[in-house]
């Protein structure tokens, strides 16, 4: 009787350790891995590998919550976010999910490869193995579609919002796009194109994400978008968005206001063209009365 119990205990721990593993896995997915890998290099944020010995859990777990309030009093926290220029995101995790991710981690963090790698993070990340995966050599055409899919004038191939709805990007060839969220023109150069593959496979920021879960971008999307990034970031000297272009809802109400005023306007004249007639046709009569 007190061995099945045992045994229950026993395989009942190993089962929640192992959804626990799952769940981590996932979740890492889910939340971490559009800026961060596992011993893959540097994406957005550093690499993760051996993160579980470098920092306690409490660190890490303060630091995803809030990194920049955690920042403010913590000496290791504010260098990290200074070496890489913002404060990471707060990350919309429980500390059960933190720690599901941390176990994650640590198991795909093997011993002997850690030490390496808890050093400074790789500056640049890997470049992309093939060379014609990298988006700086793209075609013109791959470009030019980046630039219609931003723009919404080629439709996602999985349906979804265009970019320009919530972004801007500096372009001749583009009205200015939203405000809701950060400029792009010179997102190829903060992030490069691994960050951007990261983000866009899997949005790690709420407004965007939902814009995407039923309708993933696809590769190939991802990757035009990727190679019309590098090529404004490069143009943008050259480029000066047309001013007009910058208060188009503003101008059309204008236009629209005195095309009705002339209405109006031309409504009165038509009636005041009457009356003069009238008053000359009088004139004339009276001036063939009086001869
Ligand atoms: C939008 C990008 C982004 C997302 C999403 C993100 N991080 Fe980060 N993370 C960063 C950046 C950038 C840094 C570097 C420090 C800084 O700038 O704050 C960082 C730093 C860290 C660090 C400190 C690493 C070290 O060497 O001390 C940990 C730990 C961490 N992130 C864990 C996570 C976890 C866990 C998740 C998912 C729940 C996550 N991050 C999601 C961008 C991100
Ligand atoms: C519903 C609004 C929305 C749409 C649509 C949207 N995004 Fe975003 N995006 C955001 C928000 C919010 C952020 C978070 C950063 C911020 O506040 O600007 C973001 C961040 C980003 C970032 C990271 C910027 C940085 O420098 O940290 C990239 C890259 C990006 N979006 C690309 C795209 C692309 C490409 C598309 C079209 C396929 C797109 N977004 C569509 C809302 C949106």
């Amino acid at each position: 009787m007190k061995l099945k119990l045992i045994g229950v205990t026993v395989s009942m721990a190993l089962y929640s350790l192992t959804i626990n593993a799952q769940d981590g896995e996932a979740l890492f997915k889910q939340n971490c891995s559009a800026c961060h890998s596992i011993g893959k290099g540097k994406l957005v944020g550093p690499d993760l590998k051996g993160v579980n010995t470098k920092r306690s859990e409490e660190w890490i777990i303060n630091f995803v919550k809030n990194a920049q309030a955690f920042g403010e009093k913590d000496a290791d926290a504010k260098a990290i976010i200074t070496e890489y220029g913002y404060p990471m995101p707060n990350q919309n995790v429980s500390d059960a999910d933190i720690k599901a991710i941390i176990s994650h981690i640590a198991a795909n963090s093997p011993a002997e490869a850690v030490a390496e790698t808890t050093e400074a993070a790789p500056v640049e990340a890997a470049p992309a193995a093939d060379p014609a995966l990298d988006p700086a050599n793209a075609s013109k055409e791959a470009v030019l579609a980046g630039l219609n899919i931003f723009s919404g004038k080629q439709r996602l191939e999985n349906g979804g919002v265009s970019c320009i709805s919530c972004h801007n990007v500096n372009h001749d060839d583009l009205v200015a796009g939203g405000l809701l969220a950060k400029d792009l023109t010179k997102v190829y150069e903060r992030m490069g194109s691994a960050g951007i593959n990261g983000i866009l496979s899997a949005p790690p920021f709420p407004a965007m994400a939902s814009s995407y879960k039923d309708n993933p971008l696809t590769e190939k999307e991802i990757f035009q978008l990727a190679a019309f990034f590098n090529s404004v970031s490069k143009e943008d000297v050259y480029s000066h968005q047309r001013a007009y272009n910058d208060n188009i809802l503003l101008y059309g109400g204008g236009v629209a206001f005195l095309v009705i005023v002339s209405i109006i306007l031309l409504m009165f004249i038509e009636r005041k063209r009457k009356c003069v007639k009238e008053d000359i046709y009088k004139r004339q009569i009276k001036s063939a009365c009086s001869k």
